[in-house]
């Protein structure tokens, strides 16, 4: 190899052996100067007209020399290159693993208290035989209504301040149309449980637009009020403690009859009367009732073979009742103060 061809190779290699500072696309830069059309080899290689014809063979075969070592240079270069890449990579975005993580910080995310109570009650249902079964909350005035015995332009429509969508259609004021819902797919033994949210044109501190309900229907053969008040009873024993007693006060629902509503003992007091039942010593929780003959039969169940009990509980009534919560607004203003404290 000639002086001359020699020192192209040594120049390339020199400009390409250090990387540290360098960027891919400038080594892929340098290459081309080396290598490319323009490059002082490809020159070389079209002076070798102006050499003698006997000498070109030898000049030829140098020249390829060359490029051979420049070429292996390059890929030398390249392969570095690309390691250097993906080191610079796994530094730049490593992770330690050691650090806090921004749970420890914020705090873990847990259950609202409306969830935590109403799985606890579907808990307790379904450990005495109940299933859950869900129904729409947007309902028509037939399920609502109409089928629960209460008529279109009847009184007992007033006890139910209603959003209507339209005439016919309306944001449901009750899981008890889900009793209908259920019934008409499916003959006795029914025993079911059905939460969700309901609406109402409502707004106090006890009262909500939207608030949630968990209703219950059990329909066979022999059904008594007495299973209903043994069934509450074990409910509320189990919700609060052993010692909790439930009282039955005669009342009105339109789809039951007779109708009820069901006290339990203070939970606060035991019964000796506080603030929080007022010094009665009692406390209302839910409205309940046997199931209407007129429902059984509006539903294809027969009234003369069948009996039923049904029952619906506010579930913000008794999460402010169990934790002491003055007011329902709590549970929608998303205050984390408050809802912290039901980690
Ligand atoms: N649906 C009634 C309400 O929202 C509550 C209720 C009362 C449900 C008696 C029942 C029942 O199933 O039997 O006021």
């Amino acid at each position: 190899m000639n002086d001359k061809i020699r020192e192209l190779v040594e120049n390339c290699k020199s400009r390409i052996s250090d990387l540290s500072n360098m960027a891919a696309a400038e080594l892929q830069k340098i290459k081309s100067e080396s290598l490319g059309k323009n490059s002082e080899l490809t020159n070389l290689l079209k002076s070798m007209r102006d050499i003698p014809a006997e000498e070109r063979p030898r000049f030829g075969q140098m020249v390829n020399e060359a490029r051979k070592l420049i070429e292996e240079a390059f890929a030398d270069a390249e392969r570095k290159m690309k390691e250097k890449t993906l080191r610079d990579k796994l530094e730049k975005e490593r992770v330690d693993i050691t650090l806090p993580c921004d749970n420890a910080v914020q705090g873990r995310g847990h259950l609202h208290p409306i969830t935590l109570v109403a799985d606890e009650i579907m808990d307790i249902f379904k450990g005495l035989g109940f299933e859950v079964l869900e129904g729409p909350e947007i309902e028509t005035d037939y399920y609502c209504f109409e089928a629960l015995n209460i008529p279109k332009n009847h009184p007992a429509r007033d006890m139910q301040d209603t959003f209507y969508i339209t005439d016919n259609i309306l944001l449901r004021t009750h899981t008890s149309p889900n009793q209908v819902r259920v019934m008409e797919k499916k003959q006795p033994p029914i025993k079911m449980l059905c939460p969700g949210k309901v609406y109402r044109s409502d707004d106090d501190a006890s009262h909500s637009p939207m608030f949630h309900q968990i209703e219950g229907l059990v329909v066979d053969k022999h059904i008594t009020l007495c299973d209903l008040q043994g069934t509450l009873e074990a409910f509320a024993q189990a919700l609060f403690d052993e010692k909790t007693k439930t009282r039955f006060r005669p009342s009105f629902f339109p789809f039951t009859e007779p109708s009820v509503e069901v006290d339990l003992t203070c939970s606060n007091c035991g019964g000796k009367g506080c603030k929080l039942c007022k010094g009665t010593g009692w406390i209302e929780v839910l409205g309940a009732g046997m199931v209407h003959p007129k429902v059984l039969e509006n539903c294809g169940i027969s009234s003369e073979k069948y009996t039923g009990y049904a029952f619906g509980m506010g579930l913000e009534r008794i999460a402010m009742i169990k934790y002491g919560i003055p007011n329902i607004k709590l549970f929608f203003e998303n205050d984390a103060r408050f809802l912290k404290q039901f980690r």
